[in-house]
């Protein structure tokens, strides 16, 4: 049996869906889905995981209509507003991570704020992934070690060397990633730091997908046999 995962990953998937079959707009959706994030937070917490996070807005997500942009960037900034006080009362630090450059300076700075705010946070760690590729930061990880270490430098890297370029120097590779909704897919999230993670893949939609869901998620992943190809 595993123990309970360090490092939770979410792939929060079906929120259109979820709402087109309540014949409603799609941002509906998206604001039932941050009633599942705070859920998903409080029972990551309580269950003693370390790390959670969650693919909120992919670098892809930037071709959908303006207007569903324009409202995932505002419920964004009402979550960063909302939460202080959750995040504070239970010890979760809050990061973001992703290609910052093409946010708002409006939502940079509340970022940096609240990420300011709860630096101290020891119980969890709350990452938000935004604007965030897998392939894109490979790229920049690579671009920005070239310019460090020029190109001789570069042939002696290791892959505990590599990783120390990606957004998520620091963090543990995802020990379990959810995707909710049915899809069966990576979409171009972290596809370096997966190379061991454990999948549950769920038909739930992401505004259905509630503390329950979680620590069913969690039981699953318990029951996994991990070999990291080796013979056990
Ligand atoms: C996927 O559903 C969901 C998203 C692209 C956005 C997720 C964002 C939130 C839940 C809100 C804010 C997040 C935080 C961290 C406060 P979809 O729109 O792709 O659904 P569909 O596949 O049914 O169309």
């Amino acid at each position: 049996m595993n123990a309970v995962p360090e490092h939770v990953s979410i792939i929060m998937d079906g929120n259109g869906r979820w709402a087109k079959a309540r014949g409603r707009e799609r941002v509906y959706g998206h604001v039932e889905g941050v009633e599942s994030v705070r859920a998903c937070t409080e029972a990551a917490v309580e269950a003693g995981v370390k790390y959670l996070s969650l693919y909120a807005f992919s670098e892809e997500n930037w071709n959908r209509p303006e207007a569903e942009v324009n409202r995932l960037m505002e419920l964004m900034m009402e979550a960063i507003h909302n939460e202080v006080k959750t995040l504070l009362d239970n010890g979760v630090r809050f990061v973001v991570l992703g290609n910052r450059a093409r946010l708002s300076d409006k939502l940079n700075a509340a970022i940096d704020r609240l990420m300011e705010k709860t630096a101290g946070c020891t119980r969890m760690t709350l990452i938000v992934f935004l604007s965030y590729s897998g392939k894109w930061d490979i790229l920049q990880a690579m671009k920005r070690a070239a310019a460090e270490k020029g190109a001789e430098g570069i042939q002696d890297m290791d892959i505990a060397d590599f990783d120390q370029y990606l957004v998520t120097a620091g963090i543990p590779d995802p020990d379990l990633l959810i995707r909710t909704s049915g899809e069966q897919r990576i979409s171009n999230y972290l596809l370096w730091q997966c190379a061991y993670t454990e999948f549950v893949f769920t038909n739930t939609l992401w505004p259905d997908f509630r503390k329950p869901e979680f620590r069913a998620a969690l039981e699953t992943y318990a029951s996994r046999d991990r070999r990291y190809g080796k013979v056990k």
